[in-house]
C-alpha cells in the first residue's frame, strides 16, 4: 500500500511541517481542492509531484464561496476515501482545517476581486464566488507558503483570478494551470458530476461536444457571437438551460469581436435538472 499523506488539522501543525520543508530547503507545491476527489483533483497532486520536492493538498469546503441557495450542506465529504485516493499520489501532507481554524470568531476579511473576476461569466450567475475564492485561496497560500500552487483548466475564470490575485498582491508563489481531465465520452470530471441521475449523465458530454463543435466552426471562420448562439441554442436543444456560452480572449476574458483579438477560450456553463456543469475549451 503507498503511504497516505500525514493529515494536519491545526495552524500550528501546518507551521511546523511548512517550517520543516523550509528549513531543508524543499521547494513546496499546494492543489487546493474541496474534497470528493476524482481523477481530475489528483492529476494536479500528480502534477505537483513533478515539479517541487514537497507536495500539500488542502481539502476545505470553502463556506465563503456558496449562495444560499447552494450545495454547502449536501456537498460531498468523505475524509477516508480522499485519503486513500491520495495515498500513491505523491502528496505529503493533506491540510484539513476546521471551519473554526479557516474561519474563527471575529473573522472580518472579504478579499474583492475585479478583473477576470468581473468578467460577466461565473461572476454573473454566482456574485460573491471569486469574493470567497480569492478569501481563502489568499489565506491558503500564506499558511501553507507554496512555491507553486497547480489549478485545474476546468475551472478556467478561477485560475485566471487566483492568477491575478498572487500577482496584485505580489505573493511569491507561481500559479500554474492544468489539463482538465474527462470521462470517456469527454465530460469534464467533476465532484458535482454524482448529483446526475441517469438521464442527465447520458445528456451532459453534449456540452463539451458542444464547445468542441463551436471551436471547429470558429476556426472555419465562422463569426464568435454567431458561432456562440448557435452552440446555447444546441444545448437549449439537447436539454440543457445554459446560463453562457462566450467565445473570450483566453488571457484576460474580455470580450472580444474577431478572431484576430485572439486567443480565444470558449466558456460555458449550463444547468441539467438541478445540476450546474461548467467547461471551456481552447479554440
Ligand atoms: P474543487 O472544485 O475541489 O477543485 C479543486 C481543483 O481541482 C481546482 O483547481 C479545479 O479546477 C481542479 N479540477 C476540478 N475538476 C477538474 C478536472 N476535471 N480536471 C482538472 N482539474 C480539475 O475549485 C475548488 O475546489 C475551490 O474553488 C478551491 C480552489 C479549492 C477554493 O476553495
Amino acid at each position: 500500500m503507498p503511504p497516505a499523506p500525514r493529515v494536519v488539522r491545526t495552524l500550528a501543525g501546518l507551521r511546523r511541517a511548512v517550517e520543516g520543508f523550509q528549513q531543508a530547503q524543499e521547494t513546496i507545491a499546494l492543489v487546493p481542492t474541496m474534497g470528493a476527489l476524482h481523477e481530475g483533483h489528483l492529476s494536479l497532486v500528480r502534477l505537483a509531484h513533478r515539479r517541487a520536492r514537497r507536495r500539500i493538498v488542502s481539502i476545505f469546503v470553502n463556506p465563503a464561496q456558496f449562495a444560499p441557495t447552494e450545495d454547502f450542506v449536501s456537498y460531498p465529504r468523505n475524509l477516508k476515501a480522499d485519503l486513500l485516493a491520495l495515498a500513491g499520489t505523491g502528496a505529503d501532507l493533506a491540510w484539513v482545517p476546521s471551519n473554526e481554524t479557516m474561519y474563527p470568531p471575529g473573522f472580518a476579511l472579504r478579499i474583492v476581486p475585479g478583473g477576470p473576476a468581473a468578467a460577466g461569466l461565473e461572476d454573473k450567475f454566482r456574485p460573491n464566488f471569486f469574493c470567497g475564492v480569492a478569501t481563502v485561496v489568499a489565506k491558503l497560500f500564506l499558511q501553507c507558503r507554496p512555491d507553486i500552487a497547480i489549478f485545474g483548466e476546468k475551472d478556467y475564470q478561477q485560475l485566471k483570478v487566483i492568477a491575478a490575485l498572487a500577482r496584485d498582491l505580489d505573493m511569491p508563489v507561481k500559479v500554474l494551470g492544468a489539463p482538465t481531465a474527462r470521462e470517456g465520452d469527454g465530460l469534464a470530471m467533476s465532484s458535482r458530476n454524482a448529483y446526475l441521475s441517469a438521464e442527465e449523465r447520458r445528456i451532459a458530454p453534449l456540452l463539451y461536444r458542444t464547445l468542441v463543435g463551436c471551436a471547429e466552426r470558429i476556426r472555419r471562420g465562422e463569426a464568435l457571437a454567431e458561432a456562440a448562439e448557435e452552440g446555447r441554442a444546441a444545448l437549449a436543444t439537447a436539454g440543457f438551460a445554459p446560463d453562457y456560452l462566450e467565445a473570450r480572449h483566453a488571457g484576460n476574458l474580455q470580450m472580444i469581436e474577431s478572431q484576430r483579438d485572439g486567443p480565444i477560450r470558449l466558456l460555458a456553463a449550463a444547468r441539467l435538472g438541478t445540476t450546474r456543469l461548467i467547461d471551456n475549451i481552447g479554440v
